[in-house]
């Protein structure tokens, strides 16, 4: 194996050793920044993702409000909860588990978080405010994935960038990060063709699918930097393991430097949830 591996565990501790530092500051003046999360369902990744996110925004030293509904909670009952955690002062950020039930307007249900608080940047005001390379709140495994190259390259102007996938969580606000720092930007899916060659023109390789190892060394530029969004369950030998969208041991031959999975974009996903929940409680209070 010839690349770094970028030790996200790590670097999402020292983020998170910072937002504690902010929050100590705001309880000095008697501010408590808040987040809710709520949850609609039994899906086990997103209980699993939801208890995480509480644990460590108690850990911090802010306020966790979570709210578990049953699978079948009707859509009006949602939006009269947003309703209420936008209007409550105490809470600061909002969030929803994404997938909701079928039944449920997920659009609807974010377009109805106040944009101030929503620390997932996926309402349509967040979206366009980034869009436009204005002051907004950035999703969070973007945010993670930008906060590791930054730390890794310095400068990324005038990088090659291939972002594989094209999602509304990651993909698209993932290339306007990119776009916003002065990189060559492009977005590759399902329908690309070729998708191997687009990607061996990346300096900086964005894995963002969601399919098990499906982006392999040959597909990799010599010293190229990869970074792998992808968290999938696999059976293996008889055992469940996480694996990413990138194969990580051809992957790895060839790169300059590659995130692991698990311990690479995952604990930076929740560090910048913490960090956007600071920044909108600082925001609220001026
Ligand atoms: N489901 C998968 N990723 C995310 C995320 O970043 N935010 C929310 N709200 N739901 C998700």
């Amino acid at each position: 194996m010839t690349a770094q591996v970028i030790d996200g565990k790590a670097f999402a501790a020292r983020v998170r050793t910072d937002v504690a530092a902010g929050v100590a500051v705001l309880a000095a003046q008697g501010i408590t920044p808040g987040l809710a999360v709520v949850l609609v369902g039994e899906d086990p990744a997103s209980q699993v993702y939801v208890g995480a996110k509480g644990k460590q925004t108690v850990e911090v030293g802010m306020a966790s409000f979570e709210h578990r509904l049953p699978g079948d909670t009707p859509e009006a009952d949602l939006l009269a909860l947003i309703s209420r955690l936008n209007a409550d002062p105490k809470v600061h950020g909002i969030l929803v588990q994404l997938p909701l039930p079928a039944h449920v307007n997920a659009d609807l249900v974010i377009n109805s978080i106040s944009p101030a608080k929503d620390v997932d940047g996926f309402h349509i005001s967040n979206v366009g405010l980034l869009g436009t390379g204005q002051k907004s709140m950035v999703p969070c495994t973007p945010l993670g994935c930008l906060m590791m190259l930054r730390d890794h390259h310095g400068s990324l102007s005038g990088m090659n960038a291939v972002v594989v996938g094209r999602s509304n969580i990651v993909g698209k606000p993932m290339a306007q990060l990119l776009l916003g720092d002065s990189c060559t930007v492009t977005i590759g899916h399902s329908r690309s063709r070729d998708l191997p060659a687009l990607c061996r023109t990346a300096d900086i390789l964005v894995a963002a699918v969601g399919r098990p190892e499906m982006i392999t060394g040959d597909w990799v530029k010599p010293g190229a930097t990869v970074i792998d969004v992808g968290i999938n369950r696999v059976e293996r030998d008889g055992k469940t393991r996480l694996v990413g969208d990138v194969h990580f041991e051809s992957a790895a031959a060839v790169a300059g430097a590659i995130t692991p999975v698990p311990g690479g974009v995952g604990p930076m996903t929740i560090a910048c949830l913490l960090a956007n929940t600071l920044t909108a409680c600082c925001r609220a209070h001026g």
